[in-house]
């Protein structure tokens, strides 16, 4: 069996460690190396001691993974944005397949990236190259692009739900207001005072209220595209007591609730990761964590009542690293399920 070589950049990251855990019983995947900034030299094994007889190698410095990139066929990066794109771009200038788990190639316009995300994109050209990889909506764009920009979890808790209505043109789409809850390893391993078990634990809290999170234009950006006009949305994140999962209520204008539920499963009947549950059977973290699924359901929209579609992925699979192995198993032909079920 042919397989594929592949560096992941930022291994020591949490969606980094899930890629080594998923990669590991992958029949296709081989991995030739894995960066880190602060243990380079050290085994992954002495940074994560869980990985220990999943690969052991040593961790290769930012500097020593570019001199990799004429050796692997797929890098996933697992960096945070901005030092994403650049520490990329060697591979992709070796003509690697990259998926960036990161932010860096989601926004297709350089100004929004800019105003968004603080700097200048270091090579805006490549925005239009690459395709966001949400495989249920891109799936044909994906199988042939070199970069493929892996969606942001709270994009995903959103998209999956609201894309095949706003394409079916059933959504009043100046009504949309998505209300999120997200497990606190959304945030990442990075220490910060909000991640604090006495800060999160016995705690809820909504942070950056107000058209201001960071997925804001990517999400509006997929729900443009899809009605064909420009779509602002309302959305609001919330951080909950959890170590991963996602749950996203959606609240817009739209028919009742058992014609979108049709929608949705015309669009995803035949999709492996998308189930769409009854009204009487909602979504829920404990149903998706571990997993690669995304779970949906509707209720509401009767007698112009609001219709609520509810959303339940685990951040790291689905909303990262299970995506991004769903990416590349639709990138190299293979299928599309390989080490994720
Ligand atoms: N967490 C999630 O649920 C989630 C979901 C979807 C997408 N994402 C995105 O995926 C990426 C990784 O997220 P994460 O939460 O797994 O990250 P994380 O646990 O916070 O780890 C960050 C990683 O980036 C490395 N790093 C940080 N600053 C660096 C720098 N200046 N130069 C080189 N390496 C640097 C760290 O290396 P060392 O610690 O080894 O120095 C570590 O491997 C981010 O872009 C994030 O936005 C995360």
């Amino acid at each position: 069996v042919k397989k594929v070589s592949i560096g992941i950049l930022g291994a020591t990251s949490y969606t980094g460690i899930e890629l080594v855990r998923r990669l590991h019983s992958h029949p296709h995947a081989d991995i030739a190396f894995a960066s880190s900034q602060s243990y380079a030299g050290q085994k992954l094994s002495g940074v994560f001691p869980e990985v220990l007889g999943m690969w052991d190698g040593e961790l290769v410095s930012p500097e020593q993974s570019a001199k990799q990139a004429g050796h692997v066929d797929c890098v996933f990066s697992c960096l945070p944005h901005a030092v994403s794109a650049q520490l990329c771009l060697p591979f992709i200038d070796k003509g690697v397949k990259v998926v960036d788990l990161s932010a860096d190639f989601r926004i297709r316009d350089a100004a929004v990236y800019a105003a968004w995300y603080g700097a200048a994109h270091p090579r805006p050209a490549l925005l239009s190259q690459a395709v966001f990889g949400l495989v249920e909506h891109y799936r044909t764009q994906i199988r042939t692009a070199q970069i493929v920009a892996n969606p942001g979890c709270y994009p995903t808790s959103i998209l999956l739900p609201l894309l095949p209505l706003v394409k079916a043109g059933v959504v009043d789409t100046r009504t949309i207001i998505a209300d999120s809850k997200s497990g606190v390893s959304g945030a990442g391993r990075t220490l910060k005072l909000s991640s604090h078990f006495v800060e999160a634990n016995e705690n809820l809290s909504a942070y950056s209220v107000g058209h201001a999170h960071r997925h804001i234009p990517e999400i509006e950006q997929e729900l443009s595209g899809a009605a064909g006009r420009a779509v602002t949305i309302t959305f609001t994140p919330h951080l909950v007591p959890l170590n991963r999962g996602i749950f996203s209520t959606i609240y817009f204008a739209g028919p009742p609730a058992k014609q979108c539920e049709e929608i949705a499963r015309a669009a995803y009947g035949s999709e492996p990761f998308v189930r769409v549950r009854a009204s009487t059977d909602l979504p829920k973290i404990g149903f998706v964590a571990g997993t690669n699924y995304c779970d949906i359901a509707f209720a509401g929209g009767e007698n112009g009542a609001p219709v609520i579609a509810l959303c339940a992925i685990d951040n790291l699979l689905k909303g990262a690293s299970g995506q991004a192995i769903q990416n590349m198993n639709v990138v190299f032909g293979f299928d599309e399920t390989a080490g994720l079920s």
